[in-house]
């Protein structure tokens, strides 16, 4: 691996613990203005000290988060679809690298839609990605997409999914935990992140989830919902940090979160 692309990754993955707390915030790419996204720079403020990387849009990039930060970017650069579209997995690259540069990224991220309508156009958009972002030291995040079909996510279709993203040469790989996750983290050569999906009943559903997926081989979360859709949203990502970089359990992590929340 070049130096370059070591580097960014150095930054994405805590070398000290070979993991990673990545905050997403780029769902309004596609659903626009979702509950406590409407500012994201309001929202996103007080956690930034606590994430290890940001997700998200150019757009939201430049007009909310200050330039002044250290704090590594994950740039999507996918989209082109939206919610009331025709079809969610009609996605194409909607950022070129030359931005990825200017913006000085850590990385670049798109989402693949297997087995989907559009999934041919997603994949080369990935291998295309990957062949330019190769020439820059630019990592890529593949994101194992499902759309509305929140069923699929399965370890037959992740495994499925993360391999393919992984033999298209994607560096990183954001997936759904599920149901013997074992298997999907035992089929893909690169390391797995996991989203945390719509918001979960209660704070320790979270915290079990991002401790299951560590459990069973991930290298860390790109959580969004869980975490800014907490009433208290500061103290939730420093439970899930607990739980990622320091190994805490389920109940340490909870009893942190509580002690925050006082
Ligand atoms: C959409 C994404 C989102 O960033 C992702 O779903 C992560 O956020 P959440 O934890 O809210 O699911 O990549 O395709």
């Amino acid at each position: 691996m070049d130096w370059g692309m070591k580097n960014r990754m150095a930054k994405l993955i805590k070398p000290e613990t070979g993991r990673a707390v990545w905050l997403a915030m780029d769902h309004g790419y596609f659903l626009g203005p979702v509950k406590r996204l409407e500012k994201p720079g309001e929202t996103v403020k007080p956690l930034l000290p606590y994430a290890d990387a940001i997700m998200l849009t150019r757009g939201i990039l430049r007009n909310c988060i200050d330039a002044n930060t250290s704090v590594p970017v994950i740039l999507r650069v996918s989209g082109g679809n939206s919610i009331v579209g025709e079809d969610l997995s009609k996605e194409t690259i909607t950022t070129s690298m030359e931005e990825a540069v200017r913006l000085n990224v850590a990385a670049c991220a798109l989402s693949i839609y297997v087995g989907a309508k559009y999934e041919h156009q997603t994949l080369s958009g990935l291998a295309n990605l990957v062949n330019e972002a190769q020439r820059y030291g630019m990592p890529v995040l593949a994101v194992t997409a499902v759309g509305r079909e929140l069923g699929k996510r399965d370890a037959r279709y992740l495994s499925l999914a993360c391999r393919i993203a992984a033999e298209l040469g994607a560096q990183l790989i954001k997936t759904y935990y599920c149901d013997d996750f074992e298997r999907v983290v035992e089929y893909s050569p690169v390391p797995l992140v996991i989203a945390g999906g719509p918001k979960l009943k209660t704070e320790q559903d979270a915290l079990q989830l991002a401790y299951d997926a560590l459990e069973r081989g991930a290298i860390g979360v790109d959580m969004g919902r869980n975490i800014w859709q907490s009433n208290n949203s500061v103290a939730m990502i420093q439970a899930i940090r607990h739980i990622v970089h320091e190994n805490a359990s389920v109940e340490e992590a909870r009893k942190l979160f509580e002690s925050l929340t006082k």
